[in-house]
């Protein structure tokens, strides 16, 4: 077990200012997709004693804790989100001990660690799932998943009508001879056919996830984040649906619509109470952060209740365009929602999900001005906040092609889904071409492009008005926010401003350029320009902070 963090934040009130918060409550949280940060081996694949190596760069970014995506025993049929073994360390990922070395390097410099957990399914190869499929239907074994009997004359057809995340029928029929009239019963997988959904219902698995939180809190761990934290409990009696709710192959991971009954059944909010208990019997303000995508923001604070999870990420800044009246109704809706559970909000621009903020919100360097304008207003909000590896060098997704691609929905969509490699590249760290100072053989596990030079840490590290650069400023400033209360300010058209505290923040998501607000300037996003009258402009596509002025805009 390893030290704790030396750079404990003290108790202090939460932006609400009615209790006290913890100090995941206004934490910044960087995620690190283990296989495309840092690559110690030379083997292509990024590892747990590379992500050690680069330690460095996150205490100078100003991270208070890191969020590992998995790096569990896993076939990789969907990135090591199908797990084979939740306790152990897969072999291209390194060790235990490599696991050890990281969380003991990481509290050294103060950066909390937490990992995933995957409750909703398992992969294929896990134990269970083989001894589920030798013991035959009616057992306990099978009990730990949800298998069913097929509809139709012999069974032939799946047990109902749901399609699976990654395309096709969210139900595989199992291999074999099948029971003595030669029935054979299909599995559930709300994801890839490799990944058999759990059966929560069932007491042994509720028991092996105490287990598996116990034993990566044992090892010191700090919390987790709880994969599809809003499938785990399933409709009663699985009843079809309506398939016109279902969103496209095309459309990515996206808010399920309510009638969607794959998800965000109520059944659930039992199992995360459990998650919570099993926390808070250790000492240290260990948290978990919940993956829920559900339709409103109304229905997420459900998994932020007192006694459930600590946090649930906000996802709808994923969602919004780069409009200002869109941008501002997707952060009044979190912040009235989380208000009511007295939980504080989340804010998340990007992840190993979605697209990459530089691209989602245009192309080239209007993608890229916005997402760093997005990173300022994303800062400045009230609550934690996650970045996604790559965010701090605003990296573009790749357009990786076809015959590399590696997520399962391009296959299982038919190759209607291109999926969401091109988010997942390794991390440019040095140099001029591939692979970057991201390893040592170029032949990574996704190809890295051409042209992302001046992209590098490196590079960035070298240019004050890098995004690099950005982050490392907002990182430092934003102590000031703490505890200052939010309120929305006036604004003149296509921008949003609000005040956090002595802080004020104008957005401008318009087309034209607009005053600049009256205090001193404490960090912008890009260039700022001159006014007619000689007074300061804010161009479109940035945004400022400064320190509040003078009489009061309303
Ligand atoms: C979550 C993960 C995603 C994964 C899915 C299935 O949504 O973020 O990457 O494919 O769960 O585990």
């Amino acid at each position: 077990m390893s030290t704790r963090p030396g750079r404990v934040a003290a108790v202090r009130e939460s932006g609400a200012g009615r209790r006290p918060a913890a100090w995941w409550a206004d934490a910044v949280f960087y995620q690190i997709y283990p296989r495309s940060f840092a690559d110690s081996n030379g083997d292509g694949d990024g590892d747990l004693a590379g992500v050690t190596s680069r330690l460095d760069h996150l205490v100078r970014l100003g991270v208070d804790a890191l969020w590992l995506s998995p790096f569990y025993r896993s076939p990789m049929a969907d990135g090591g989100y199908d797990v084979a073994d939740p306790c152990d360390v897969d072999p291209r990922f390194g060790t235990l001990e490599d696991f050890d070395a990281l969380v003991a390097a990481a509290h050294e410099r103060g950066i909390r660690v937490t990992v995933d957990v995957v409750p909703n399914h398992f992969s294929e190869q896990h134990p269970w799932f083989g001894e589920a499929l030798q013991a035959g239907p009616g057992s306990p074994e099978r009990d730990r998943f949800v298998f069913r009997a097929g509809r139709g004359p012999g069974g032939d057809e799946p047990p109902n009508n749901w399609p699976s995340v990654f395309g096709g029928p969210a139900w595989t029929r199992v291999p074999g001879a099948g029971d003595a009239a030669g029935r054979r019963q299909w599995y559930l997988h709300l994801f890839a056919r490799e990944q058999p959904d759990l059966n929560w219902d069932n007491p042994q698995v509720r028991a092996e996830f105490d287990r598996i939180l116990r034993f990566w809190l044992d090892r010191g761990v700090d919390g987790f984040r709880v994969d599809v934290a809003h499938g785990m409990a399933k409709e009663p009696g699985l009843p079809d649906l309506d398939l016109s709710v279902v969103p496209g192959p095309d459309a990515g991971i996206v808010m399920p619509a309510r009638a969607d009954l794959r998800w965000d059944r109520d059944g659930l909010h039992e199992y995360l109470r459990g998650f919570r208990r099993v926390l808070d019997s250790y000492p240290g303000d260990r948290m978990a952060v919940g993956e829920a995508w559900v339709p409103d923001a109304e229905r997420l604070a459900r998994y932020v209740r007192p006694d459930e999870l600590n946090l649930s990420f906000n996802f709808e800044l994923t969602q919004a365009s780069w409009d200002a009246a869109d941008l501002r109704a997707a952060i009044e809706r979190s912040l009235a929602a989380m208000a009511g559970v007295g939980a504080p909000c989340t804010w998340v621009l990007a992840n190993h999900d979605v697209e990459r903020t530089a691209t989602r919100l245009g192309s080239g360097a209007t993608g890229r001005a916005r997402a760093r304008a997005a990173a300022l207003l994303q800062l400045a909000l009230p609550g934690a906040a996650y970045l996604y590896n790559g965010d701090e060098l605003a990296l573009p997704n790749v357009d990786v092609p076809d015959e590399a691609l590696r997520d399962p929905s391009w296959e299982r969509s038919g190759h209607a889904d291109r999926g969401r490699d091109g988010e997942r590249v390794p991390m440019p760290w040095s140099g001029s071409a591939p692979p970057y100072g991201f390893s040592t053989t170029p032949d990574t596990w996704l190809p890295m492009p051409d042209g992302w030079a001046s992209l590098t840490v490196a590079a960035q590290r070298a240019d004050p008005a890098s995004t690099l650069h950005l982050y490392r400023a907002a990182l430092r400033l934003r102590h000031r926010f703490r505890g200052g209360p939010f309120a929305w300010l006036d604004a003149p058209p296509g921008c949003l401003a609000f005040s956090r505290g002595t802080v004020e923040v104008l957005v401008n998501a318009g087309a034209g350029a607009v005053p600049m607000p009256a205090g001193a300037v404490l960090l912008a996003s890009g260039p700022l320009g001159d006014g007619v009258q000689g007074g300061g402009v804010l161009p479109p596509d940035t945004t400022v902070w400064t320190r509040r002025a003078g009489p009061r805009r309303r």
